[in-house]
This record gives C-alpha cells, sequence and structure tokens, in this order.
C-alpha cells in the first residue's frame, strides 16, 4: 500500500526540494502530489510558460522514485487573467463578483478562463503524460458545483432548462409558477435562485440549479479529462473531493474517471457524548461506493487545522497513523498526507503538514514515518477490497433538495443515513453507500432512508430488489417530492405504498421536541424530528408510540411483500434503537454479526477472493481488548494471536 505526500515546490527554495525527496525517501514516501495551484509559476504572463522548474522538479523526484501525481493548476488562475478577463471570476448570490487574491473563484463557464484551462491543461499533458514518473492526474482542486450567477451561467441554465423542457409553459408547470406569479412569459426571466431569503424562492427552481450546477462541474472536469486523455489514453485520470456545502453529483463526477480521490480530515477531538452518532467510516464508505470500487486518500490529515478557523487541537497520538489506515480498511489504496512542509508564508500557515515551521522532524512525523513502514508490509491487500451483504443508499437529489427545505428544528438528510450506518458498523460487518440506482441484487439489506424525491429507476430498483426476496428499511420523508421537487397528492409515502404496507394519514414534525416509542419486545427507545402517523394496510407493527394523541399508533412496520421483507421507520429514534433494529435485520437476513465488540472498535474486511484480512482499528481514546474465536496471523508485525491489545487509534490486520 503506498503512502504519498501533498507537496508545492514552488512555495520552496530549490535547494530544499533535494532534501525532501532524500528524505522522504528515508521515511517510505512513494508519491508527492504537486501542481494544483501553481499556474502563475506555470504560465507567469499570458502565453509565457515556464516548465523548466516543474521538470527539475519532476525529475528529482523520479531520481528517487517517487512517482508524481500532478494536478491541473485550473483552480487558482494567476491575477493577468482576472485583470484582463474580470468576467472569469464568479458572481455571489448578490449580484457581485466575489474578490480575487484567494483561490476556487473562477467561474468553470466562462468562456476565457476555459480558453485558457483548456491551454495550460493541454501544454501541461503535451510535455508531461508519457513522462513515466507521472503517475497519475488531478483535475483542479476540490470542484464543487458552484452557485454561480454570472450572466453566462444565466444563459447556460435557461438553455439547459430549455433542454431538458423544450419550451416555457412546460417549465411553468413543472416549477408551478402560477404560485406567487411567478410565470416565465420570456426565457430572460429565468434567474438563478438568489432571491433572498432563500427558502422562499421555487424548490423547483433551487433543485434544477443544484443539478444544472452540477453538470457544469462534471463537464468542466470530463473536459480537462479528455485532454489529458488525448495525449495519453492510458493516464490515470481522477479528480479530489470533499463533502462541501455545494456537493456535485459525485456518481456523475466520477463517472469517467479512473477513480475516486477524496480529501479525508477526520476529527481530532471525539465526541465527548457517548449518544452523538460518529463514525468517520461513513465518509469513507460514501466514498468508496462512488465507483463502487477502491479508491485513493488526496489530502490526508497531518497536523492541528486552521487558518479559517481557529486551530484545531493537534492529532492525538496514534491518529496521524491510525486514521491513515482506517481509510484503507475502508477500501483506500494509497493516502497522500496534506502536506509534507507547514506552509510558513501565505493564508495557510496555521493548517499544519508533517514537518513543522521549526524545520524539525517530531512527533508527528515519527508516526508518519512509522506509517510508511507499516503500509509496506501490506502488499497482502492491495488486491483486495471490500465485499458488503449492507447497502446504504444515497442519493444527491435527496441530499440536495433537504438542503433547500430542510424539514424540521435539527433535520438533516445525513442524520439518518449515518444512524444506520453507525448502528451495522456496530456489528463489525462492511457496509455500502451506494446510488438508489445500482445494482442491488448482492445485497442481503438494503437501507433505503428519506427516499424523497421521485426517480423511477431507483423507485423500480428498489420494488424489483423486494419482489426478488430482499430485504429493505426505508424511511420517514419517502415518496413525497416528485422529479420536480413538488409534493405528490397521494397518501404517503406514495409509490411506496403498497411495497411498505402502510399508508401515512397525518405526520407531526416534531423537530427538537422528544416523545418514546417501544418496539414489539418492549424495549422503549427516544424519538424526535419527525412521526409519520400510519394506518397499516398488509403490514405490522414493529414499534408503536407511545406519547401525544397518536399513541398506540404504529411507529415503525414491517411487511412481507412478493418474496421480499419491506420496514418502515415513521420517525427518528436515538441511537440505541437503530443498533436493536440493526441486529434484528441481521439475524432476520443472517447476516453475521460480532457481538460484544469494545465501544469505538471497527471491523472490516478486505478480500482477494481466497483470503480474507480482517482490519480491528480503535477508534476511542481507550486502550482496548480484542479475542479472536481462533489464532489469527497478523500481516502487521507477523505474529499468530487469538488476543491482543490496541491503543487509542492503533490497528491490526489479521488474515482470517
Ligand atoms: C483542502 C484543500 C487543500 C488545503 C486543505 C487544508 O480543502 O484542497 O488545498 O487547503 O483543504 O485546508
Amino acid at each position: 500500500m503506498r503512502i504519498g505526500v501533498d507537496y508545492y515546490p514552488e512555495q520552496w527554495d530549490k535547494e530544499m526540494w533535494q532534501k525532501d525527496a532524500d528524505l522522504m525517501v528515508k521515511t517510505g514516501v512513494k508519491l508527492v502530489r504537486m501542481g494544483e495551484f501553481a499556474w502563475s509559476r506555470l504560465e507567469p504572463r499570458d502565453g509565457q510558460f515556464d516548465f523548466a522548474w516543474l521538470d527539475e522538479a519532476i525529475s528529482i523526484f523520479a531520481r528517487h522514485s517517487i512517482g508524481v501525481i500532478l494536478c491541473t493548476p485550473t483552480s487558482c488562475p494567476p491575477l493577468w487573467m482576472y485583470e484582463t478577463y474580470p468576467d472569469i471570476t464568479q458572481v455571489g448570490p448578490d449580484g457581485k463578483r466575489i474578490q480575487t487574491g484567494i483561490r476556487a473563484h473562477r467561474c468553470l463557464n466562462a468562456p476565457m478562463f476555459l480558453y485558457y484551462a483548456k491551454r495550460i491543461t493541454e501544454q501541461l499533458a503535451h510535455r508531461y503524460a508519457r513522462t513515466t514518473a507521472v503517475v497519475g492526474w488531478q483535475i483542479d482542486n476540490e470542484i464543487e458545483a458552484y452557485p454561480c450567477t454570472c450572466e453566462v451561467c444565466r444563459g447556460l441554465f435557461r438553455d439547459w432548462l430549455i433542454d431538458k423542457y423544450d419550451n416555457l409553459e412546460n417549465i411553468n408547470s413543472a416549477f408551478g409558477n402560477s404560485v406567487w406569479s411567478g410565470e416565465y412569459s420570456d426565457i430572460s426571466q429565468i434567474q438563478p435562485p438568489t432571491a433572498y431569503p432563500k427558502a422562499w424562492q421555487n424548490p423547483s427552481l433551487c433543485l434544477e440549479y443544484s443539478r444544472f450546477a452540477s453538470d457544469m462541474a462534471v463537464k468542466f472536469v470530463n473536459d480537462m479529462t479528455m485532454i489529458v486523455r488525448r495525449h495519453y489514453p492510458k493516464a490515470k485520470v481522477t479528480t479530489n473531493t470533499y463533502f462541501s456545502e455545494n456537493k456535485p453529483d459525485y456518481y456523475r463526477m466520477y463517472e469517467l474517471l479512473d477513480f475516486v480521490a477524496y480529501d479525508n480530515y477526520p476529527p481530532i477531538m471525539l465526541p465527548e457524548d457517548d449518544d452523538e452518532i460518529y463514525s468517520h467510516a461513513f465518509y469513507l464508505d460514501l466514498m468508496r461506493g462512488v465507483k463502487q470500487k477502491n479508491f485513493w486518500v488526496m489530502e490526508q490529515l497531518s497536523g492541528p487545522t486552521g487558518c479559517w478557523m481557529p486551530m484545531s487541537p493537534t492529532p492525538r497520538p496514534g491518529q496521524i497513523k491510525g486514521y491513515a489506515l482506517q481509510a484503507m480498511a475502508h477500501g483506500a489504496d494509497t493516502v497522500i498526507h496534506f502536506r509534507w512542509r507547514t506552509a510558513n508564508k501565505g493564508a495557510e500557515m496555521y493548517w499544519h503538514g508533517l514537518i513543522d515551521h521549526s524545520n524539525v522532524p517530531s512527533r508527528r512525523f515519527i508516526e508518519f514515518a512509522d506509517l510508511c513502514r507499516t503500509a509496506m508490509k501490506l502488499t497482502a491487500i492491495e488486491t483486495t477490497e471490500l465485499v458488503s451483504d449492507i447497502a446504504i443508499l444515497y442519493s444527491p437529489d435527496n441530499d440536495w433538495a433537504f438542503g433547500i427545505q430542510p424539514q424540521t428544528s435539527g433535520f438533516e438528510y445525513f442524520e439518518q443515513l449515518k444512524l444506520f450506518h453507525a448502528a451495522f458498523t456496530r456489528y463489525g460487518v462492511n457496509v455500502d453507500i451506494i446510488s438508489p440506482t445500482a445494482d442491488l441484487t448482492k445485497y442481503k439489506a438494503v437501507i433505503a432512508p428519506e427516499m424523497y424525491v421521485y426517480d423511477q429507476n431507483a423507485a423500480e430498483n428498489i420494488y424489483r430488489y423486494v419482489i426478488k426476496g430482499g430485504t429493505v428499511v426505508m424511511t420517514n420523508r419517502s415518496g413525497v417530492k416528485d422529479a420536480f421537487n413538488n409534493c405528490i397528492m397521494e397518501p404517503l409515502p406514495t409509490v411506496y405504498r403498497e411495497l411498505i404496507g402502510a399508508e401515512i394519514v397525518e405526520y407531526d414534525p416534531i423537530g427538537d421536541m422528544e416523545q418514546t416509542i417501544k418496539d414489539f419486545a418492549g424495549n422503549e427507545f427516544r424519538c424526535s424530528k419527525w412521526c409519520d402517523i400510519m394506518e397499516l394496510t398488509t403490514a405490522r407493527a414493529y414499534a408503536e408510540y407511545e406519547d401525544c394523541f397518536y399513541s398506540g399508533s404504529p411507529a415503525v412496520t414491517m411487511n412481507r411483500y412478493c418474496s421480499g421483507v419491506a420496514y418502515y421507520v415513521g420517525t427518528v429514534c436515538s441511537r440505541e434503537f437503530y443498533e436493536s433494529f440493526a441486529g434484528n435485520i441481521m439475524k432476520q437476513t443472517g447476516i453475521p454479526r460480532l457481538k460484544d465488540l469494545p465501544k469505538g472498535v471497527e471491523v472490516t474486511t478486505r478480500t482477494n477472493g481466497l483470503d480474507d484480512y480482517i482490519f480491528f482499528f480503535n477508534n476511542s481514546e481507550q486502550e482496548v481488548e480484542i479475542t479472536l474465536p481462533k489464532a489469527m496471523f497478523s500481516i502487521i508485525d507477523g505474529g499468530e494471536r487469538d488476543n491482543f491489545t490496541l491503543k487509542p487509534f492503533d490497528m491490526d490486520v489479521v488474515r482470517k
């Protein structure tokens, strides 16, 4: 397994490059990523290119047998470009151009930006695509579905809508524009959702703008990728991503790319409250699920974070190494740390890398070196992947739509996904997080939380899965909206009513208020946020409400449908409910459970079809004891044992 670092040759004197490369080799670093912000060094003036320094940097690393991930620098256009073409800058919701002098403020659709972006990408690809040391490409940096409202984006948005709806009449009808006299009589009246407050704007328009902005980001990534591939069809190309406010549709963004690359900054301080759902593995599993394939970490936590927020505490002993191995346990094949050296200049000087300002490698660096040595021992898992019996469905449409209309106080789309994920994680199983339209046939249980916006393919997929014998768990806020983000005029959960064998006769959006439910075995759990009040048709109650005027009516149901089973969770419960419920689902569907795992211990398995490798990660601040059912061989230290102790954030990997 490979460990790498993010490196910025343009920020350091040349004499340091050689010394850094020497130390990297000694430490066991296999890859460096570079170039994503270096446009002003690569093209100091319009059309004047300077690749000499990059040639030199690449050849230094090549001589050290360190592979280079070369990034296209389009995240940071040089200031001469902004000066000559001010309209390449994004326009914010207030109608004003955002300020230059930072980064990522270019509009991905601005024609002059695109002209220059294609040209610099072309130049880089022409020069380096066949360079052996360049083992991969990163397009831009952390591209988002930017909600730009410049004239060009407005025009493209109008074209995009007309492409989809043919004419204004169809748009008016789909958006319900008769409400508040919002009917378009001329295409020029279509504007991105910029009015304030946002919540007062048309939800159909808002959802379409998110889809449009995502499409534009995807198009940009694909156009740049094509340029690189034209020069070298075998080039491995990706772009790095994170969970930003303007998330693109990850499934589409990575469709044509070779692998997913995620920027992974797990929390340094764990929640004090035991009840808080916490599992950073959720994000790792979601990233693996995007292409249903192993992924890379392009940026990994290396020190105290800071700069645009107050500095965080420094990573606790064990976290530098442990969090990198945790990513591998969830499908990362390569982990690249952000960054080799902490910047001593510029806006990011307090977002710490592995080597501090002191320039003296210290505790975190020593731990990183230990990680590099450990990673080298993990060759056996290089050809392995995670195989899961359980899938949770994540949908960008639902994510955007809940962002546009949060349902009740404290209600967040991710909360229920995370609650289910954390519950299954407690039993030491692999969990996939995948698209609602992905193939579900291989799963023993599928969790489909909050299937809010109608997607015919997803609905058919879920029905087909249950008809053929699958077990699905659906939840509140399903079947609510049509594909245009309008409420469907039928009893909820509309299209899923037949599947779950129940009908919602009323709902109670209780927000932060708390109530109680009792399951069939007499266990009580707290619930909040939302209560669906249901009447059963063919379903049976699994749990009932204990409070309010609907006390005694079903809160959670179970329905046999064709050869399968459909559960429905009508409310949002406390963590304990999901643990007990997940345990029952696993029992029903024959998914093996590891019981009595110490709190915080995460267990996942990677397999090559012949051998299984079990990862035990202590995601807690306490030392834990693990007892295995039989003696197993540790591929980390080569010992055979049937029990072991893990220090905080420590990992062991055993062959089954
Ligand atoms: C990422 C970004 C990096 C760096 C890092 C730490 O979002 O891609 O360039 O800024 O965060 O702040």
